[in-house]
Formats: structure tokens, C-alpha cells, sequence
């Protein structure tokens, strides 16, 4: 069994993987966090997921239950998340990171080191990351035979425009072929003329609750190929990083992302 720490454990993501952990015969949840204010401190898991048991108590700091585990699964924010992975570095145990958001010195410490597990990636559900693969190898295949478009549609409260995925697909396809002249095309309106060669087009829709829904189209003469990938509910995500802590605890010490995890 997989001693698991789970941090910011009263978050979505957090107590999502604390349920599908307590479910899961290959994990063993010895450990569970907050921030130190946080209100559910020094209570029992059961308050935030029944089933959790009496026993297992909400902790305001992560040196405190450290030596308890074997991974650490972080979903929380940066600077927690860096903070968390110092301990885990000097611990020499392994960490999965979910937390976006890193940038800048933080994330170049850890994605320079070296003698820690980590699997980082800001997107852990794993069907979006075969759809990342599919797009890419499709995209070298596609040459400029076809059109490419990518549209995606988020819930009503996202702020940002395109979301994370969709600069992603458009970086990889961009990627794929990196001597055209690609034409990154957010959104279109009014007299535009026809659609050019090298257009890569991006639309953003936004209501609703709909978590998130992400398709590329590569548009022939006669056809047309589609890949959507729909996630319904964060699960996708925490089900991810529980693929993630599995596969890592086998693993050397290296900075690995989901690709690894899936061989792809
Ligand atoms: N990689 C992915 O697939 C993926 C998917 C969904 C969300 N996320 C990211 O995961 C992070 C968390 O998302 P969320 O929706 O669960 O947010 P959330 O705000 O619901 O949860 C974060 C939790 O972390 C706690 N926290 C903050 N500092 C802490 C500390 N020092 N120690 C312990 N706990 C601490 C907060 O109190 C909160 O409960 C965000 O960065 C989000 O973008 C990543």
C-alpha cells in the first residue's frame, strides 16, 4: 500500500482525492493537511469526507505528518506548493504537483532536481493528455492538407480567455509543424476575407457550469476529423493524480510530467 499525504485536503481537488484515495485498495491515506488557520485544523478527516474515520486528523503543516508517508500529493498553491516540495526534497520522498500557477525561480527549482520524485503537470486527467498526444501526432501527419481549428467551452465563472488547454493544443500543433507561418487566430468577426493557409483558429465559449470541453478540428475537402475531449467533473483530474502517485513511488528520482506516467 501507498503511504499517501494529501495537502490542502479541504480544497476541491484536495478532498476529491482524499475520497477516491480512501476507495482505492493501493493507497493508504497517513496523512492529511490544511493551512495553519484553517478552521478544520486539528479536526478529524470524517468532517470533510465521511469515511475518512476518527483517527485521521487534519494537520496545519506538513513537517508535521511527513515521515508518515511514502507521497506527497500536492493540490493547493504555489507557495505552498513549494514550500511542501523543499520538505519533500530534504526528506527524500516523492511529490506529486498540481498546484498551477508556478512560474518564474520557484518553478525552476524544481524542475532542476535532481534527486527527488516529482510528476508535475497542470493538467492530470488522462484523457486530455492522449488527446495531447493524438493532436500532436495527428498535426505532424496533417501537413497543410487541413484546416485546423480548436474551440473549447468552460463554465460561465472562468476568467481567463483561452483556457490553459487550448494554448496548449495550439502550442503542440504549432509545434508539429514549426516551419509554417502559422496565424494564431483568437475569434473571428465582420469582412475577414477568406480563411488563410496558415490560420490556427482558437474560440472560447463560456456559460453554464460546463467544466470543461476542448475539440480540434482538422477541417479537409469532403471531411472533416474531430477530437473533443469532455471532462464532467474534477474527478478526471484526481483520478490522474492517483495514476501518478502510483506509477512515481516505482520511479528514480527525476522531474517526470503525465506523459511519462502514461508512455506516451
Ligand atoms: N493539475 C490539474 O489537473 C489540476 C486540476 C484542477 C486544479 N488544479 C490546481 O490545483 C490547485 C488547487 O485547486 P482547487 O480547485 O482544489 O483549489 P481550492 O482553493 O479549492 O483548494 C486549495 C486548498 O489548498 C489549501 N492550502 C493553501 N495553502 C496551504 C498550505 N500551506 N498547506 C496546506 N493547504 C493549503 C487551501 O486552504 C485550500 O483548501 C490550483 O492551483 C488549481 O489550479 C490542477
Amino acid at each position: 500500500m501507498i503511504k499517501t499525504i494529501i495537502t490542502g485536503v479541504c480544497g476541491r481537488m484536495g478532498s476529491m482525492i482524499l475520497k477516491l484515495a480512501l476507495e482505492d485498495p493501493d493507497f493508504m491515506v497517513s496523512g492529511v493537511t490544511e493551512i495553519e488557520h484553517h478552521p478544520s485544523v486539528g479536526k478529524c478527516a470524517e468532517a470533510v469526507i465521511v469515511g475518512a474515520g476518527n483517527a485521521l486528523i487534519v494537520e496545519g503543516s506538513l513537517a508535521s505528518v511527513i515521515d508518515r508517508g511514502d507521497v506527497v500529493i500536492d493540490f493547493t498553491e504555489p507557495e505552498a506548493t513549494l514550500e511542501n516540495f523543499r520538505l519533500v526534497k530534504k526528506k527524500a520522498k516523492a511529490i506529486v504537483i498540481g498546484t498551477t500557477g508556478l512560474k518564474g525561480q520557484g518553478l525552476d527549482e524544481i524542475m532542476k532536481t535532481k534527486n527527488t520524485r516529482i510528476v508535475i503537470s497542470p493538467n492530470m486527467s488522462v484523457g486530455m493528455n492522449l488527446m495531447f498526444d493524438v493532436v500532436e501526432k495527428l498535426s505532424k501527419k496533417m501537413k497543410d492538407h487541413y484546416d485546423i481549428e480548436i474551440f473549447e467551452m468552460h463554465h460561465k465563472l472562468k476568467k481567463d480567455a483561452p483556457s490553459g488547454t487550448a494554448v496548449k493544443l495550439k502550442d503542440l500543433i504549432k509545434n508539429a509543424a514549426p516551419d509554417r507561418k502559422w496565424i494564431e487566430v483568437f475569434g473571428r468577426q465582420g469582412m475577414l476575407g477568406e480563411r488563410k493557409k496558415e490560420e490556427l483558429g482558437i474560440m472560447s465559449l463560456r456559460g453554464g457550469d460546463v467544466v470543461g470541453e476542448h475539440t480540434v478540428m482538422f477541417a479537409g475537402i469532403g471531411e472533416r476529423l474531430e477530437i473533443t475531449h469532455r471532462a464532467f467533473s474534477r474527478e478526471n483530474f484526481a483520478r490522474g493524480a492517483l495514476v501518478a502517485a502510483r506509477w512515481l513511488v516505482k520511479q528514480k528520482p527525476g522531474v517526470y510530467t503525465m506523459k511519462d506516467v502514461l508512455g506516451l
